[in-house]
């Protein structure tokens, strides 16, 4: 089945079911309060979503951390059409949407041992700008795009 749209999805508060439900089927270690707890606090919230005949397929959702600076903060795709371009346009969309917002940089964070998640950065642009360990000893690295 063809990916019939991609938009921007506003305000947030009004689809955090279907959110919860494909951020279930995306990530096998899905916590409904790790994201719930979290939405109320987002500062500017872009959340952008793709969907097929069958419903939400992928999102990307990000909020401002600065004046300039979008934060894209967690994101993912069904497992069913998985490597078809989803992550990809997505990305585009919230790139060029930041972009005519007024933002400057494009920031992230991903597990190192995410190589799907970290090929797919660096494709659209993105730098490796710093690397941690968090709190769980996780190791993680961090990537910035400059959008202009
Ligand atoms: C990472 C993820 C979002 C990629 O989604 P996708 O729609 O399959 O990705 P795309 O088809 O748009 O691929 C984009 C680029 O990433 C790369 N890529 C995607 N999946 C890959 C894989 N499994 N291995 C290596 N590279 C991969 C490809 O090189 C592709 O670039 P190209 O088309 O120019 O070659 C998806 O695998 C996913 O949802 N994973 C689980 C959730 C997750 O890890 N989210 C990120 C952390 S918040």
């Amino acid at each position: 089945m063809s990916i019939t749209c991609y938009r921007w999805v506003e305000p947030i508060e009004t689809v955090v079911e279907p959110l919860l439900t494909l951020y279930r089927a995306i990530f096998e270690d899905a916590d409904d309060a790790y994201l719930t707890s979290r939405l109320p606090e987002l500062v500017d919230p872009m959340l952008w979503i793709a969907e097929d005949g069958e419903g939400w397929v992928g999102f990307k959702l990000a909020y401002r951390r600065g004046a300039s600076l979008l934060y894209s903060w967690l994101g993912g795709v069904h497992p069913r059409v998985r490597g078809r371009g989803v992550a990809a346009a997505l990305m585009l969309r919230q790139h060029e949407a930041a972009l005519a917002d007024g933002y400057t940089h494009v920031e992230t964070r991903t597990r190192a041992a995410n190589n799907a998640m970290l090929i797919a950065n660096l494709r659209h642009g993105f730098h490796v700008c710093g690397h941690e360990v968090d709190a769980r000893g996780i190791p993680v690295v961090t990537l910035r795009k400059a959008l202009a």
